[in-house]
């Protein structure tokens, strides 16, 4: 049986395809390579030591995807394959749902042609929207602030029907906190075109002074240091839930949903702290107005995770600088 990984050259789908091999696995990568590149899955056969089949293809291409299944003996499908900028999904609806859903639905139907009933899907914790409580539970009420997260919890949604259609199904919704890092053989990192929306490569680029400073969005949230504070989770961590995600389908039928986060908040002002820290580089900031949409705090109830996937992040902030930095630092050395 081989896991096709829908999006496995892209940032948690690349770690994500090391953490798979090493535990065993064989795997198939399927990217249209829209916002990453051949280079990474050059570095997870480097890292692992393994041929790693490659088909470039979007998930849209329906007779490109069946190639794969037709080549391949797909047991189980994990689906990274997708756009992700919240700003931009704002600028562009349409061709987010076209992508985003539209990609899913055709991507579930090749499955169902090729009998293939297994998928673990990535999702946000921006389907917690900005009214509940915190620690976000799984059983608490979705909603979107952005048609990015509208199209995560629409994806959602079809799974589940899907399931609940066909009980043979195997559904996991894992739904990410905020990762950042990267392998600790700065081989594989996160490395996004054009100038970051995200704060780690952010604040990375500022480093490296590709950017003259990180703008803080607001000083004045009801937080400790008045700065918004967010579940980081290193990358590879996350990699390890997802492995543990497609154990749990392996082994069960139906849908489930589980926070894959730590547990535990850090400010940006922290964050920032941690990465000077790690890289011995300062990082000039300027605190500037809040960022629109943003909200002050949230951070991941863990115990479903602990329970059902029987997993748990391990890596605190100061390693998820650590390995962030050695990435970002090589990189700088070799453009
Ligand atoms: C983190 C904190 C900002 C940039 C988003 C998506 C989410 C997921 C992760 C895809 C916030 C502050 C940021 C900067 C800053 N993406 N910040 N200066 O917004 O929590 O989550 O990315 O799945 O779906 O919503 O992450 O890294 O953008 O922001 O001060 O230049 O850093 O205000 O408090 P966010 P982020």
């Amino acid at each position: 049986m081989q896991i096709l990984v829908t999006g496995g050259a892209g940032f948690i789908g690349s770690h994500t395809c090391v953490a798979l091999i090493e535990q065993g696995y064989e795997i198939v990568i399927y990217d249209n390579l829209s916002n990453s590149d051949i280079s990474s899955v050059r570095a997870i056969e480097q890292i692992t030591g393994k041929n790693v089949p490659f088909y470039q293809g979007d998930v849209l291409d329906a007779e490109a995807l069946g190639k794969v299944f037709q080549e391949h003996d797909i047991g189980a499908v994990i689906h990274f394959a997708g756009l992700k900028a919240v700003g931009e999904s704002t600028q562009k609806p349409l061709l987010y749902y076209h992508n985003n859903v539209g990609g899913t639905i055709s991507l579930c139907r090749v499955m169902q042609q090729y009998q293939c009933r297994r998928i673990v899907f990535s999702s946000s914790a921006t389907v917690y929207g900005i009214r509940n409580p915190i620690p976000y539970t799984e059983d608490m009420p979705l909603s979107a602030e952005s048609p990015y997260g509208w199209t995560k919890l629409m994806i959602e949604h079809i799974l589940d029907d899907i399931s609940a259609a066909d009980p043979s199904w195997s559904v996991v919704n894992l739904r990410y906190f905020n990762p950042i890092g990267a392998h600790e053989s700065g081989l594989l990192g996160e490395n996004p075109r054009g100038i970051p929306n995200n704060l780690f490569p952010y604040i990375s680029r500022v480093a490296v002074r590709q950017l003259p400073y990180l703008q803080v969005f607001g000083g004045d949230y009801e937080t400790p240091d008045g700065t918004g504070v967010r579940d980081y989770i290193h990358v590879c961590d996350l990699a390890e839930g997802h492995v543990a995600a497609l154990d749990y389908a392996k082994a069960h039928t139906g849908t489930i949903a589980v926070n894959l986060g730590t547990g535990r908040g850090t400010s940006v002002l922290e964050l920032t702290s941690a990465f000077e820290k790690a890289s011995k580089k300062e990082i000039p900031y300027r605190i500037v107005d809040r960022r629109p949409g943003d909200i002050a705090m949230f951070y991941a109830d863990t115990a479903k995770a602990k329970e059902v996937l029987h997993w748990q992040a391990k890596r605190d902030i100061e390693k998820m600088c650590e390995d962030g930095w050695r990435y970002i630092e090589r990189m700088a050395r070799t453009e």
